[in-house]
């Protein structure tokens, strides 16, 4: 395949095709791929009027021995388990989304970006809800859609640590609402906040509980980590945030490491507490963050570097993820 390898972005890339699998009666059809990314809606659809929808995110990566591998798809499997079950929606079960992942892969194989240019293979599984009607009730057929394209290593030249703002004018999530799940509308939701925090020079922002406004919840699209001045990993326990699987990997190899790993929660006046802050997720990993604006008041962590932490656990996770280390806890599912 011919790419430029080194210089890919996030777009989404032309491929060999996306699989697609369909619910209705009460079952779910074959696995079946379609060269086509456009889909045939019928415009009453439930998920054009009412969202219900919901998605993940995960990669695949070639080791140097060129074995292609994805990192725990059975833990996204089980994430939109959860999120489809929250909006009322029929889930692959785990094994179906897992082997539809798989396939996903196979058929693309020449797009997963060779071992040591950083890049990988980003999957995107998509399922809404099909079924047209005007009444607001739950779809009772669904689409399941897995799209795939390479994708770039976010730090191509180095980690760069970015200035966070705390979100004051809109919240992500409300108490016993649908933070916890991947579903579209939250990210639709959080588009203001963000466009307004880009116009004022923040590429990222930082929600806080919306019942207090006193804690953490989480950033935009990723998890708050913080690394203690005197080496803790906190992160917050929060019921509105997503379950990153980032987070969950990372809190596995600080504890390897010896750190000792709380999550709890931290109120926003506290930030200081921290020798360095990141923020987890899929795409990045991790994202240094330089420091936090709130209520006018900048708090810098590590002059504005990356500290040595926060580099230690990615480049652990990235060499397991990419066949470096052994995959000591079996987080890699490879691809014939
Ligand atoms: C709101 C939110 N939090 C956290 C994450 C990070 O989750 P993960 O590590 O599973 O990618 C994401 C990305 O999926 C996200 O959208």
């Amino acid at each position: 395949m011919d790419l430029d390898w080194e210089n890919l972005g996030f777009d989404i890339l032309p491929t060999n095709g996306v699989v697609r699998i369909d619910y209705a009666n009460g079952q779910w059809s074959d696995i079946y791929v379609e060269k086509e990314t456009s889909l045939n809606l019928d415009m009453g659809a439930q998920v054009l009027h009412y969202g219900q929808a919901c998605f993940e995110g995960l990669k695949a990566f070639k080791s140097q021995s060129g074995e292609i591998s994805l990192f725990r798809p059975d833990m996204n499997a089980k994430r939109m388990i959860s999120s489809a079950d929250r909006i009322c929606m029929q889930a692959p079960p785990e094994e179906l989304f897992i082997q539809a992942c798989q396939k996903a892969v196979e058929i693309n194989k020449e797009f997963v970006p060779p071992y040591g240019t950083g890049a990988s293979l980003y999957l995107r599984p998509l399922l809404i809800g099909t079924e047209s009607m005007f009444a607001i009730r739950p779809s009772s057929t669904y689409t399941f859609i897995i799209m795939v394209s390479p994708v770039g290593p976010y730090y191509k030249d180095g980690f760069s640590p970015v200035e966070a703002l705390v979100m004051e004018n809109y919240d992500r999530a409300a108490p016993c609402g649908t933070g916890q799940s991947k579903v579209a509308g939250n990210y639709a939701a959080s588009l203001k906040g963000a466009e307004e925090a880009h116009k004022k020079g923040f590429p990222i922002v930082l929600y806080l509980d919306s019942a207090k406004g006193q804690y953490i919840d989480e950033f935009g699209t990723s998890n708050f980590i913080g690394i203690t001045k005197d080496n803790k990993y906190i992160t917050p326990q929060s019921a509105s945030i997503l379950q990153s699987i980032t987070n969950d990997s990372l809190r596995q190899l600080a504890r390897d490491m010896g750190l000792e790993v709380l999550r709890q929660n931290i109120e926003i006046n506290n930030v200081n507490i921290f020798a360095e802050v990141g923020a987890c997720g899929t795409a990045a990993i991790i994202t240094p963050i330089a420091s936090i604006t709130y209520q006018d008041k900048k708090v810098v962590f590590n002059n504005g570097e990356v500290g040595k932490t926060l580099q230690a656990l990615y480049s652990e996770l990235q060499a397991i993820q990419y066949g470096d280390k052994p995959d000591r806890y079996g987080w890699l599912v490879s691809i014939c």
